[in-house]
């Protein structure tokens, strides 16, 4: 059995890790990486609450997916039933009767606090942005956002960025401000060409592990003890800004051949 970890350890952590009263807090985790939470999964999601209080509101993704085509999976999305995928804290959260959910067929996010109701309005309406998963997961109106916009903490424990799902608002924002420079006329044809609402394509993934260190080199990631793990956290907007300088300094460090090959493309396009 591994460490005993309290509800005042957890809170503790995320405090060390730049959480104050009143924040906006999103985290990713994996429960078992901690040791033994006295009380499991509904310790962490306390112990998170205690970090932002007074005043402070708690989110996790709660994503879903049901391997069926996209249309269908619009359909089977029960917005009370339908769990989360990844993980016991994120399914937990979900269930949690003071939990509001953001209506959204794939990249939902469960929040709990003053701000969850405001959080999880409007899941995918205003603009649309690119991502392989719908047009609408990343959307101007989308919690993911929202987290852009008030400049959440967003935080992992026991995981890294490879569970990040910010990088991915990160990635369609990478996309929209290349499609932004054509001409109306060619931008859903260039777009069609990455890829779509899960249909096969390039898409410009990039490593995040190798922006995690990128970015901890420019202090703006936080890392402090959590049991037997570590937990790690940054601002949304300094990050995501970081980010994208990064993805648009350098793109040949970051993406695949094709979606240079793309790129290109727009980029020519763009110039004509
Ligand atoms: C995949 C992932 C969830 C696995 O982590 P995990 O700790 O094995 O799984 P969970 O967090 O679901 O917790 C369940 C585990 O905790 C254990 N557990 C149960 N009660 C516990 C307690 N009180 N204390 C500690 N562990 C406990 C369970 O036994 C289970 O382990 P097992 O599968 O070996 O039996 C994690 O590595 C991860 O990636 N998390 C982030 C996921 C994410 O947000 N992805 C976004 C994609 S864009």
């Amino acid at each position: 059995m591994g460490t005993e970890v309290s509800r005042q350890d957890i809170a503790a952590a995320f405090r060390g890790a730049g959480a104050q009263p009143g924040d906006l807090l999103l985290f990713h985790s994996s429960l078992k990486s901690m040791g033994h939470v006295d009380g499991g999964a509904q310790t962490v999601i306390d112990g998170a609450l205690d970090a932002v209080a007074p005043g402070g509101t708690v989110a996790v993704p709660t994503l879903w997916y049901n391997g069926k085509p996209l249309e269908r999976r619009k359909e089977d999305f029960d917005l009370k039933t339908s769990p989360a995928w990844n993980g016991l804290v994120a399914e937990t959260m979900r269930q949690d009767p003071r939990a509001v959910r953001s209506d959204h067929f794939t990249h939902s996010v469960s929040a709990i606090g003053p701000f969850a109701a405001e959080l999880a309005s409007g899941h995918g309406s205003g603009r649309p942005f690119p991502s392989p998963w719908s047009e609408t997961a990343f959307a101007e109106v989308s919690p993911w956002s929202k987290l852009y916009q008030f400049n959440a903490l967003y935080a992992f424990i026991g995981c890294g960025m490879k569970s990040c799902t910010m990088k991915h608002w990160i990635e369609s924002r990478f996309v929209s401000g290349l499609l932004d420079r054509l001409p109306e006329t060619e931008r859903g044809r260039c777009r069609k060409l990455l890829a779509y609402e899960r249909q096969k394509g390039p898409w410009c993934y990039f490593d995040g592990r190798a922006m995690y260190l990128r970015l901890a080199a420019q202090g703006l990631i936080r890392t402090v003890r959590l049991g037997d793990t570590l937990l790690f956290a940054f601002r949304t907007r300094p990050m995501t800004d970081a980010a994208l300088r990064e993805l648009e300094r350098d793109p040949e460090n970051w993406f695949h051949p094709l979606i240079l090959e793309w790129r290109k493309m727009v980029l020519d396009l763009s110039h004509k």
